[in-house]
């Protein structure tokens, strides 16, 4: 009978492990939804250096944390205990964001005043252009974003230093490093836009709401005025709120290790956009589309390229399809799918990839290879049809969804920076060649 972790935790609070003729006993962690976790901290010094591996940490856990939950097997998707489909339907990316980074959802007070020092936080120093225009106009937009956050260190130094002396001070210094990166980086999305079509930069307009703001940033035409489109605003604060965290993802655990060594937030969070930028992981909306627009030009052949996914000698995977924690529908998916429709018809667009990208997602949910594997569509599978029916040009898709794991990335930095947790160091086993005696070249 499979044990459920009530049943685990009400009969033992230990784990044993037996190795050869000893055994040793572990603690059980249990996290607020009956996760349960072996706490082997102590493993290589009660074992005499026994360490355990799991490429890719499948069955490894980091960390406890009190950000995000989700169930893999149920589907299920909690931001500080509400659920995504809440979220991205009543609320506002910004207090999206707050909940994320500060636990609690805003009053209206509290929400005005944070997005009041966001804005005062976001100006980018016209030396940033410079080097800006060092990159050529067919730089990836991911490699500018990571670039220019790095930079931002060097011009704001004291983001630099976390005020270790007592936890006041330290919550003082983590938010004033908070409302510049939310100030700052939806300024450098929209440069790193507007320097690849050739358009000339712009500034902020502090009278708008923090998603309206990014949206005339990105497409304010020269010399003509602003003129918003509540479809579009409405779809961007949804899909901002869908990508804005996701536990202990390949990013995320990046910028938590990289600021486990005590590196500054820009840094950590341009190590996230590098990891980011991945096609296995936010790269995909890009590696969807540029799918969906290889298959509609070799005439929609949808069966030809299942058969490629499914043939281990291919190295064609359907991107947007699978995921290392949802077994299940990812809710964001789902979510995503409905809002593509509404955004394609309000906006009276037609965009034939859509029947592409609905008659794969019919096939696979219907063949035996994705469903033996439980290989369902991902957060990234429609994301890019609403991108791109908002204009946003394929390479900026990524750029959108770092936009939106910005507050994911700053809470989870906060978090282990509150909690003072150590620096990141994995051990490994060593396969290599065993000791041998150096010869010098006359002698090999
Ligand atoms: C994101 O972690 C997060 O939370 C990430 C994210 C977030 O919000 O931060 O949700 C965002 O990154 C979503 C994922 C976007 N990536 C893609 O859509 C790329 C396509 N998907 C795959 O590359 C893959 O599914 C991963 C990377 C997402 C997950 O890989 P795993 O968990 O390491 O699984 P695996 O590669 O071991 O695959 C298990 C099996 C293998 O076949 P077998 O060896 O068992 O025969 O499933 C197969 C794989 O070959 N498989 C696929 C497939 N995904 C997995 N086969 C064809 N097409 C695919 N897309």
């Amino acid at each position: 009978v499979f044990l459920t972790n009530k049943n685990i935790l009400n009969m033992i609070d230990k784990a044993k492990l037996q190795i050869g003729e000893n055994s040793y006993e572990f603690p059980l962690i249990e996290g607020t939804e009956n996760e349960i976790a072996i706490d082997i901290k102590t493993l290589r010094g009660v074992t005499d250096g026994v360490i355990t591996i799991d490429a890719g940490y499948k069955n490894t856990g980091a960390c406890q944390s009190a950000i995000t939950f989700l169930d893999g097997e149920k589907g299920i998707l909690r931001y500080r205990g509400y659920s995504i489909e809440e979220l991205a339907e009543k609320a506002d990316f910004l207090e999206v964001a707050y909940l994320l980074i500060f636990g609690e959802l805003p009053s209206k007070e509290e929400l005005q005043k944070f997005h009041e020092d966001i804005k005062e936080n976001s100006i980018v120093d016209d030396d940033v252009r410079k080097i800006l225009d060092a990159f050529p106009k067919s730089a990836h937009p991911m490699g500018v974003l990571s670039s220019l956050t790095s930079a931002l260190t060097a011009f704001n130094p004291s983001n630099d230093k976390i005020n270790n002396i007592d936890y006041e001070r330290t919550k003082k210094s983590l938010y004033d490093n908070i409302v510049k990166v939310l100030g700052k980086i939806p300024v450098l999305v929209s440069w790193t836009y507007r320097k690849k079509l050739g358009l000339p930069l712009e500034y902020g307009d502090n009278s708008l709401g923090y998603v309206e703001n990014i949206l005339k940033m990105m497409f304010k035409k020269p010399n003509e005025d602003y003129v918003p489109n509540q479809v579009i605003i409405t779809a961007l604060n949804k899909l901002l709120i869908l990508h804005a965290d996701h536990e202990q993802n390949c990013s995320t655990s990046t910028v938590r290790i990289v600021g486990s060594s005590h590196a500054g937030l820009f840094a950590s969070i341009s190590s996230g956009i590098s990891a980011l930028w991945g096609p296995l992981h936010g790269g995909a909306n890009q590696a969807v589309l540029e799918m969906l627009e290889a298959i509609r030009e070799d005439g929609g052949d949808t069966k030809k390229y299942m058969a490629k996914a499914k043939d281990k000698n291919d190295p064609f995977r359907l991107m947007g399809f699978g995921h290392r924690v949802y077994k299940n529908f990812d809710p964001r998916a789902k979510i995503i799918k409905v809002a593509a429709y509404e955004v394609l018809n309000d906006l009276g667009i037609d965009d034939p990839i859509l029947e592409i990208a609905k008659s794969l997602e019919k096939e696979a949910l219907s063949d035996a290879y994705f469903v033996d594997r439980k290989l369902y569509p991902n957060v990234d599978f429609y994301s890019g049809i609403i991108y791109r029916a908002m204009g946003i040009p394929v390479e900026m898709f990524t750029v959108m969804f770092a936009l939106g794991r910005l507050p994911g990335w700053i809470g989870h930095w906060c978090e282990m920076r509150l909690r003072k947790e150590p620096i990141g160091r994995p051990r490994q086993i060593y396969t290599g060649e065993t000791y041998r005696v150096f010869k010098s070249i006359s002698q090999r």
